[in-house]
């Protein structure tokens, strides 16, 4: 089933809804009918945006459309949700989705009762000017869910403008949206304990910021390039227990939180040292040892 041709509204025409609805608009994926968003003056700021469409001040100024986009912070979705269906502006086979990556559909069961079928399509980028994000949302990744007949539409709009929409599990969005969260928020978070492990060792932060470019550039080049378990270096993945040990005691005297990191870490580095298959089996039961929680 296709987009092309279906009327589009939009509750909560930010960052993402101004990038969506412009390159929908621009595509001829949708027909953008009504925006909404709290105050009429940022309605008629994103409909500038977008370059088509009706700035509308309350929702029950909102005309019938067969998709509805909401795009309000993940918060205010199931209450906008439930407002959109007591509206009685929904019809049955009307389209109503989100792109949270942390909330399933089924936070918009509201519209249900209206026949209506509930979407959620997340697209795995981060949205902060909607000017550059129109120009780099092409090959983004999104991760849909609900119900069948409503994914094929939204889907295929998305991949009008160059999104590649992949199926997610409903049940699994919590891991799902923390494994994004772990690949960019937290590497920036580690990032930030390596610095301050150097500068606690006496290397200015700056030069820090030097030394580790070049490595931390190529550790995730590498990554992409040989997997995880190749990519591994250092003294986990060459089996020398005793250089870890003592880099433990280390983390231990100055930051226990952050030896506790180093742990934890290194148990994880332990398994795919054992993929790799360079150390000894000797070697890693002793690193295993040394790793474990109660020593
Ligand atoms: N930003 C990202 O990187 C990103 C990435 C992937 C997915 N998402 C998802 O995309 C959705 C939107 O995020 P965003 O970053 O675009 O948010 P945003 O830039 O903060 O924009 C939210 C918009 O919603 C409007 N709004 C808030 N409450 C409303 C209500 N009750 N009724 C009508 N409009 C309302 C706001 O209106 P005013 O302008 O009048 O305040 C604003 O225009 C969220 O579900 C988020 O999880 C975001």
């Amino acid at each position: 089933m296709t987009s092309t041709e279906k009327s589009l509204n939009i509750i909560g025409c930010g960052k993402v809804g101004k990038t969506l609805g412009k390159l929908w608009a621009e595509s001829g994926a949708f027909q953008i009918n009504d925006v909404l968003n709290r105050s009429i003056e940022s309605s008629r700021a994103a409909v500038r945006f977008v370059g088509a469409g009706r700035p509308v001040a309350r929702l029950d100024r909102m005309s019938a459309a067969d998709v509805c986009l909401i795009a309000t912070p993940d918060a205010s979705i199931p209450e906008c949700s439930r407002a959109l269906a007591a509206s009685g502006l929904l019809r049955r086979g009307d389209i109503v989705f989100h792109c949270s990556g942390a909330l399933p559909s089924r936070e918009m069961a509201a519209v249900k009762g209206s026949g209506a079928l509930a979407v959620s399509v997340h697209p795995v980028k981060t949205f902060t000017d909607p000017a550059l994000d129109v120009e780099t949302f092409a090959g983004t990744h999104c991760g849909a869910e609900g119900d069948a007949e409503g994914l094929g539409v939204i889907c295929d709009a998305f991949e009008r403008i160059g999104g590649n929409a992949f199926r997610i599990n409903p049940d699994s969005k919590s891991l799902y949206h923390a494994a994004s969260v772990i690949v960019c928020n937290y590497l920036t978070a580690l990032m930030e304990v390596g610095i301050q492990t150097f500068t606690q060792a006496g290397v200015p932060r700056e030069t820090a910021m030097q030394i580790i470019d070049p490595i931390a550039r190529q550790t995730v080049q590498n990554v992409f390039d040989v997997g995880a378990a190749r990519a591994l270096t250092g003294p986990i993945a060459r089996g020398d227990s005793e250089v870890v040990d003592s880099q433990l005691t280390a983390m231990r005297e100055w930051n226990p939180a952050y030896a506790e990191l180093y742990r934890l870490l290194g148990a994880v580095a332990l398994e795919l040292s054992r993929e790799q298959g360079s150390a000894s089996a000797e070697n890693l039961a002793a690193l295993s040892r040394i790793l474990r929680k109660d020593r």
